[in-house]
């Protein structure tokens, strides 16, 4: 099947699946398996690293693929930018962080500008910065974001759109997992979706095994947002964010001792760094969201993309028989 939307029509895709541009987990081998399926695949560019941004591209071959950054932590270090943009990328996004500054060069060489809102504040700044497509991002996605729900953010953006940008897309992220929640982005008025956790847990992310064993044996309740794993890395994120991840050891024994955490980086950093490596479940951080409850199974990233279409049509064409 194919689902056409207005932002399968704008980029030439097949289904109107973004995946997640995830800091370490999104490399050029998903980005690429999202591409070939008929979505399109974003590299995660995170906090910056030339020499990996530059593996992972070449790690997608030929497939066409976009690019995106953490905003704040872009600005740090402008000069990864312009590496990116000679590998063509098909878009940039940006998320958490002012977009203007970067805005023009992205434009200048063609690339689709994605900015990533958790409120209706960043929609607007993101218009102004001139996005093609927003994604409107739900407080149950995993990673960083904020607390607004999906339910209430996606069609509110929507009628800001319409209101404001009727040219500009709306993609839906937070919780989508299978075809009902792509099937239910499209009715709350987005133009597609952006996947992370599902893909995450896929066989193509660059997810250490111990990790993925835990997303299966993991609920929706299992997550909790929180600041615990950027004090433990020393990340300077900017106010208001916070980050989705499993519940664990890690997160329950410093819960309410951020102050005391910071005073112990010392020896927690590294204790940290090093579960993470060694693929514990207990003792970091292990990323993903409340879609964690909907997963029960790793599998190859294009399997995922089109079992996803294929269901969302389905369930689009049953939608009549709810009509009396
Ligand atoms: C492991 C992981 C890493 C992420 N890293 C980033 C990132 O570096 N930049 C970004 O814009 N979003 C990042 N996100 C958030 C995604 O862009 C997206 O909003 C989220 O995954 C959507 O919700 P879902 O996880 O329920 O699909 C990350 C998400 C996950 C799960």
């Amino acid at each position: 099947v194919t689902l056409r939307t207005r932002l399968t029509e704008r980029l030439g895709l097949r289904h109107p699946i973004l995946s997640a541009p995830m800091a370490l987990a999104g490399g050029g081998r998903l980005a690429a398996a999202v591409t070939a399926a008929g979505g399109l695949g974003l590299i995660g560019g995170g906090y910056g690293d030339a020499a990996w941004l530059a593996r992972e591209f070449d790690a997608a071959g030929n497939q066409p693929v976009g690019c995106g950054f953490i905003t704040w932590s872009l600005a740090k270090q402008p000069g990864l930018l312009d590496p990116v943009l000679e590998r063509k990328p098909r878009a940039v996004m940006l998320s958490f962080g002012d977009p203007t500054p970067f805005a023009a060069t992205i434009a200048k060489v063609g690339a689709t500008l994605i900015c990533q809102c958790q409120t209706l504040e960043h929609v607007r700044q993101a218009l102004d910065a001139g996005a093609a497509i927003i994604v409107a991002q739900g407080g149950e996605a995993g990673g960083h974001g904020m607390g607004r729900g999906g339910m209430t953010l996606v069609p509110e953006v929507a009628d800001h759109l319409a209101a404001h940008a009727p040219e500009t897309l709306l993609v839906a992220a937070g919780g989508v997992a299978d075809g009902r929640g792509l099937a239910a982005a499209l009715l709350l008025g987005a133009d597609g979706v952006l996947v992370g956790t599902r893909l995450w847990a896929s066989a193509e992310a660059l997810v250490h095994p111990g990790h993925h064993a835990a997303i299966l044996g993991s609920a929706g309740d299992s997550t909790v947002r929180t600041s615990l794993p950027d004090i433990a890395r020393e990340l300077d994120w900017p106010a208001g964010f916070t980050a989705r991840t499993r519940r664990n050891a890690f997160t329950e024994r410093w819960s309410g001792r951020e102050a005391e955490l910071k005073e112990k980086i010392a020896t927690e950093g590294p204790r940290y760094r090093d579960a993470f490596a060694a693929g514990d479940a207990e003792e970091t951080g292990v990323w993903f969201g409340e879609a964690a409850g909907l997963i029960h199974a790793i599998e190859p990233a294009g399997a995922i993309i089109e079992r996803m279409a294929e269901d969302a049509a389905a369930r689009l064409a049953k939608g009549r028989s709810l009509i009396a």
